[in-house]
């Protein structure tokens, strides 16, 4: 979220948090986009910010997100132990760079690096930064084979499905690459094989499959992607390479769907980027990417970094970031093992399969995805007429649920989804409340009734003047296309 300065005159008098607990603390009004002069006692500035972060949503009931809010003891108090390192104080803190390597050594087993090769990778803020680092290395080393063929260098584009998360988007446009979006249709939410390949040329640095798509959790036929890319290449020798963006399916197809070939199990697969705060289960600020042998990442892009007492290898976007997401990624692995992480996502599967089972009962809803790939329930509306998506999601939030509401990413826009992210916290018995909840909501709408807010309480103007909107993060006309993560 980009925020801004308000003007002092556009605020007007509107310039302080009103405390509540007048006589136990908090005597008289704060300033609130001004740095007050004095400080305050702690249990009154606690007091007051915890009060105000109330307002939030609740996260268990936040099931738009695909990110973790829910852990155990071990890994909250192991959280807590190291919320005061700095992973990127390698010499200070050799042990918490010794789990992110084994994190990582772990990471590429598990998504079938064969032994033979050398993979790299590291821990990143999330898979954002994965990618744009993966999009790096691919723009790198296809600009070095141009360079050795004598050919020019400019104007590489990246092909994917119109689906991609936005971070996509921000890769291509930071690093002047040009994105080659396949369109989806009606009945195809996901890239499609032969409209993929029309699209791949001389200047194409990959192509890119989602594994577990953000706007219905399905996955991308990579291995498709890969045969007919091997065939290209065999054709007209353009070999180009595969990056996975297994955001949310990292942590998920392994467990569920161990038969499925989508990692470096096929040789044109040469990174993959993996959320550890979504389905690994580690709280917001962690994701990896892995590249399937060192010789896939340039080594122009690693810095030889001198800091503070140590020289080492670095790649990426931050410098300084918490250890403590790194830290809880490695207990989970091996607090889990690859046996407990199963019964993890074969529990999110049945409750998500059984929520679509559920909703699929009723004549008005038509389920898009139903927990088959990533446990997400995906549905539209076609009562006649059908309720809308928005008034329903609406609804739904003044019961405290949070269900998104947008419209399928381009062609296929006129398809208006809710989702339903099933994640560790979501019981059988709230999924039960769930569906009543929903069903009791279409009813109420398809009689005509309109939710009292048909959208959550407009913010202050000045609150609302705090969030910039630049060219670029202002909302495109189909601002309800974007599905958040
Ligand atoms: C498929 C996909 N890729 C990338 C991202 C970005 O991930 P992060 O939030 O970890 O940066 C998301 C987020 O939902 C996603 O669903």
């Amino acid at each position: 979220m980009l925020s801004a300065k308000v003007p002092l005159d556009e605020l007007g008098d509107d310039r302080s948090v009103v405390p509540t607990y007048a006589s136990r603390g908090l005597a008289g009004p704060v300033l609130r986009d001004e740095m007050p002069e004095e400080g305050m006692d702690p249990a009154a500035a606690y007091q007051l910010v915890h009060d105000e972060l109330s307002l939030d949503g609740n996260p268990t009931l936040n099931l738009a997100t695909f990110v973790t809010t829910w852990m155990d003891d071990g890994a909250n108090r192991l959280m807590a132990e190291t919320l005061n390192k700095n992973a990127i104080d390698w010499d200070e803190y050799p042990q918490t760079v010794e789990l992110q390597d084994r994190c990582v050594g772990m990471l590429a087993r598990l998504f079938s690096s064969p032994e033979e090769h050398r993979s790299v990778g590291c821990a990143t803020v999330g898979s954002s930064e994965a990618i744009h680092l993966g999009g790096l290395a691919m723009k790198w080393r296809w600009r070095a084979a141009r360079r050795a063929a004598g050919q020019p260098e400019d104007r590489p584009n990246l092909v994917m499905g119109a689906n991609v998360q936005v971070c996509w988007e921000k890769f291509a446009r930071y690093f002047d690459v040009e994105p080659r979006f396949v369109p989806l249709t009606e009945d195809r939410f996901v890239i499609g094989v032969d409209e993929a390949m029309a699209m791949v040329d001389e200047r194409t640095i990959g192509v890119v499959g989602i594994l577990g798509s953000t706007y219905t959790g399905e996955y991308e036929p990579i291995a498709e992607l890969a045969a007919a890319l091997d065939r290209r290449c065999a054709e007209d020798g353009l070999d180009v390479p595969i990056h996975v963006d297994a955001a949310s399916g990292g942590f998920v197809a392994p467990f569920l769907q161990p038969e499925l070939a989508w990692d470096f199990r096929l040789e044109r697969v040469r990174s993959i980027n993996v959320s550890g705060h979504k389905y690994g289960l580690v709280y917001p600020g962690v994701g990896w990417i892995i590249w399937r042998d060192e010789h896939d990442l340039p080594e122009e892009l690693i810095f030889e970094v001198d800091y503070l007492g140590g020289s080492h290898a670095n790649f990426s976007l931050n410098f300084s970031r918490g250890a403590s997401q790194i830290v809880a990624q490695y207990y989970n692995l091996v607090r889990l093992g690859r046996s407990g992480y199963r019964e993890v996502m074969e529990a999110l599967a049945g409750t998500a399969r059984w929520i679509a089972g559920e909703l699929a009962k009723r004549p008005d809803v038509r389920v898009v995805a139903s927990g088959t790939d990533l446990p997400v329930v995906c549905f539209s509306l076609v009562g006649a007429p059908p309720v809308s998506v928005f008034s329903l999601s609406a609804l739904l939030r003044q019961r405290g649920w949070i269900v998104p509401a947008y419209k399928m990413a381009p062609d296929a826009e006129q398809v208006e989804v809710l989702r339903v992210v099933v994640r560790e916290g979501l019981s059988r018995d709230l999924a039960a409340a769930l569906v009543g909840d929903i069903g009791a909501a279409i009813d109420q709408l398809a009689a005509g009734a309109p939710p009292a807010h048909p959208r959550a309480p407009a913010a202050a103007p000045a609150r609302a003047a705090r969030r910039v909107r630049t060219r670029a993060t202002r909302p495109r006309p189909d601002a309800k296309t974007r599905a958040v993560c």
